[in-house]
């Protein structure tokens, strides 16, 4: 493998946006390894997309203890490269990581205990070799367990020194406003929070976002692509290797109906007209509301990624346009 320096002009063309009320930048696009790096994945493709992110400007790293497949996988595999070829970069990324989903079998392997959050951050560290992580997140609420518990248990990584801050994923409109309170209280501000959003997946425009705002939360929505249906792979079908023709993942090939695949060509002819890739224009969206901090893209290849960035260079839109994307998706 050849020896890897980082660009000199890793920093000239990304945009770096404020988290809420925080003294952390982000980079405007931020980079998921949920698929596409774990050990059924090939490391140098790996490798290649984190390195080309990098040089790019993207800081920011966004992982969670269960992503590979296998589960810890895409852990083990950053790790390697942020042993490696990163070794001289850590104090230039921001690197998070989550607890919430199932990890290991038995009462202590999933949801938001106390037991289960702290002892999986361990993992998540001894896997990746480093001692701390940048963001440590509650990937997902736990109906059964009191929420000062579980925020009580990211403060205390905080308090430690294994998370430099506290982020909340899935967290509905109401829970967010009292986990911002309880973190508050606790003296470990809530930094940011990881919803679902896309031009197809809108709740978070519903409540979500007027609550982050209100409170100074930052705002990192995740498959801003909604796995990729708001690219121009799916305009003709499901193409080979795609997510939705692989046999592990969450996009089903029962997701791409003939309906969906209309609205998509849709978008994919006003995206033209903006002189932008459905994927560059779909990001854009998102990154056109001020309370967007960062996209949190997903990609399969470099070429992908370098697509996805041009997104930076158009995040405006007119009126007639947001219009025309809400009447093509029918949303009122
Ligand atoms: N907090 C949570 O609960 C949660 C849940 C899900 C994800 N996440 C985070 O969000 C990150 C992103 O999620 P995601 O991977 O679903 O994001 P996404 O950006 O919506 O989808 C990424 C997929 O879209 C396709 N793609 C990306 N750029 C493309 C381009 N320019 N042209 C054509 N196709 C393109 C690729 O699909 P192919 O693989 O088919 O090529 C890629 O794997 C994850 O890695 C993770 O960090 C968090």
């Amino acid at each position: 493998m050849e020896e890897y320096t980082s660009s000199a002009d890793r920093y000239k063309h990304m945009k770096y946006n404020r988290c809420g009320k925080s003294g952390l930048l982000l980079p405007a696009v931020s980079l998921g390894l949920w698929h596409n790096f774990g050990f059924v994945d090939s490391f140098s493709t790996c490798r290649d997309i984190i390195l080309q992110a990098f040089d790019s400007g993207i800081t920011h790293f966004d992982l969670a203890n269960n992503y590979g497949p296998p589960p810890g996988s895409a852990e083990t595999n950053f790790g390697k490269i942020l042993s490696g070829d990163l070794a001289p970069y850590r104090d230039e990324l921001i690197i998070s990581t989550k607890a919430g989903y199932l990890m290991w079998p038995g009462p202590y392997g999933e949801w938001g205990s106390r037991k289960y959050l702290l002892a999986s951050l361990d993992q998540s560290l001894r896997r990746m070799g480093i001692d701390y992580v940048d963001i440590f997140y509650s990937h997902r609420p736990d109906p059964d367990t009191p929420l000062e518990e579980t925020l009580g248990a990211l403060d205390h990584a905080v308090r430690r020194g294994k998370a430099l801050y506290a982020g909340i994923s899935n967290y509905d409109p109401e829970l967010t406003r009292r986990a911002y309170h309880i973190l508050k209280d606790l003296g470990t501000p809530c930094l940011i929070h990881q919803p679902k959003y896309s031009l197809l997946v809108r709740e978070v425009e519903k409540g979500l976002l007027d609550v982050l705002e209100e409170e100074g939360v930052g705002c990192i929505p995740f498959s801003p692509l909604a796995q990729g249906l708001l690219t121009s792979k799916y305009l003709k079908g499901i193409p080979k290797d795609s997510r939705a023709d692989k046999p592990h993942g969450f996009l089903n090939r029962s997701d791409i109906t003939s309906g969906l695949i209309k609205k998509l060509n849709k978008l994919n002819d006003l995206a033209a007209k903006r002189n932008q890739s459905l994927a560059q224009m779909s990001l854009s969206y998102l990154l056109h509301d001020r309370r967007i901090t960062s996209v949190l893209i997903g990609a399969s290849s470099v070429i992908q990624l370098h697509d996805s960035l041009e997104c930076l260079k158009n995040t405006e839109f007119s009126d007639s346009e947001l219009v025309q994307i809400n009447r093509i998706l029918r949303i009122k």
